[in-house]
């Protein structure tokens, strides 16, 4: 289950170094390969040789020990690396990765790494709730680490409380989720539509908005990670296309109903994540239009809606828009939801911090036809892209 997969664990100096070798063979057994690297102290409590015989690969220490490895192996390591994690992560570690310290070996890869990094922790009680560490893991949870809790019980210093790692196998089980993730998209077709539309004035100026295409790229490629087959039409932005995603880019809010209506036919599900512009000017100037007067007046005409366009021929295709409100956020995003013949709209209050535009989080409420509202927290829009799959996904299973 785990074939071909590059797993790099890093073992840091607790006693449950000793529980690092189930966990390796466990990972050998779904057919990793496993590449090991351990802390100084980490080596004061379980041989290198250990798990060089477990791992059946070099086991790396101290950087500066074995030149001959560590002048790439760092970045290899982190190159190579699907996921790397780090069992046990003691408060040690934990501290370094917070504030950017790279000082050996494990650190440094760290540091170098973009796979998913889980972070099995494990030290005394005490240690653990100290507010330092506490502050340390959710600063790190914040940037996307995957921190795994310890257990509770008796400890090896004989106190009782949560600091015991957490048993290999649900380690394990992790790494398995983060790998193979659930296929439920499979032989689906979705539409996103993200970011912003330009209108142009002439052809130096457009009228536009603040969206960056976060959220929509987020969940194209949640919703391709899941197999389904996405289409992601996209305003200008400066995301890069995410990985088995097929993105056409459009400028205007008409080039994006055009390119909609296309691919409508094929798609079980539209998700409209982008921020079209309501309006677009009435005249297009074909040459740069000259400073004269002390005002000048512009004047716009309505787009097409293209969720209410998409409403009135849905059929049994699953239609999700997004509400962006600065107040009476449930009343206008209901309006919506009416007005558009939607599923979901996913209502965010672009004024509140941590929502809506450029950021990395959102908080919203998802609400269906039929008025239930889910209050999601603050969370990152990666994930929230998830919850929105859950949705749809739930609901294409109700329909099969
Ligand atoms: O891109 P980010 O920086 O990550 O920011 C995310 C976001 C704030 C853009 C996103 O979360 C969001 O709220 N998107 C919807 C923005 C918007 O246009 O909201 P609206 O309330 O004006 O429109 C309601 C729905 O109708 C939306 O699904 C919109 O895509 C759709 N619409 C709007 C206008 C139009 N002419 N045609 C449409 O289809």
């Amino acid at each position: 289950m785990l074939k071909n997969k590059n797993i790099v664990l890093g073992v840091s100096g607790g006693i449950a170094a000793y529980k690092a070798c189930e966990l390796t063979s466990r990972l050998k057994k779904l057919n990793a390969n496993v590449e090991v690297i351990m802390t100084k102290s980490a080596s004061e409590f379980v041989t290198p040789l250990t798990f060089q015989s477990l791992s059946l690969n070099q086991v790396v220490t101290d950087m500066f020990e074995a030149p001959k490895y560590w002048e790439i192996e760092h970045i290899s390591l982190a190159q190579k690396a699907d996921i790397l994690i780090i069992a046990p992560a003691t408060a040690n570690i934990i501290g370094k990765l917070a504030n950017g310290i790279a000082d050996d070996m494990l650190s440094t890869t760290v540091m170098a790494a973009k796979a998913p990094i889980v972070i099995a922790t494990a030290m005394n009680v005490n240690m653990y709730e100290n507010v330092i560490v506490q502050k340390n893991i959710e600063y790190l949870k914040s940037l996307g680490y995957i921190i795994i809790e310890p257990d509770e019980g008796r400890l090896a210093c004989g106190d009782i409380g949560k600091g015991r790692m957490v048993d290999p196998a649900v380690i394990v089980e992790k790494v398995l989720e983060i790998l193979n993730p659930k296929k439920d998209l499979e032989g689906k077709t979705f539409i996103v539509t993200a970011g912003p539309t330009v209108e142009a004035l002439d052809p130096v100026r457009f009228i536009t908005n603040h969206s960056t295409g976060k959220m929509g790229y987020a969940i194209a490629e949640k919703a391709a990670k899941r197999g389904a087959k996405v289409y992601l039409i996209s305003g200008p932005t400066s995301l890069n296309t995410p990985l088995g995603v097929e993105r056409i880019n459009i400028n205007s809010t008409s080039e994006m109903l055009n390119k909609v209506l296309k691919y409508f036919d094929q798609a079980d599900v539209v998700i409209k994540s982008a921020a079209p512009s309501d309006y677009a000017p009435v005249e297009y100037s074909e040459q740069k239009i000259k400073k004269k007067d002390e005002e000048l007046v512009i004047r716009l005409k309505k787009n097409p809606d293209i969720a209410v366009e998409l409403g009135k021929i849905k059929g049994n295709k699953i239609l999700v828009g997004f509400a962006a409100e600065t107040n009476d956020l449930v009343e206008n995003a209901v309006i919506k939801i009416k007005k558009k013949n939607l599923d979901y709209i996913v209502a965010n209050d672009v004024k509140a911090e941590g929502a809506g535009f450029g950021t990395d989080t959102n908080i919203v409420k998802i609400i269906d036809a039929a008025g239930n509202i889910d209050d999601i927290p603050i969370m990152k829009k990666i994930d929230l892209a998830d919850i929105i799959l859950d949705k749809i996904s739930n609901k294409l299973g109700e329909r099969t």
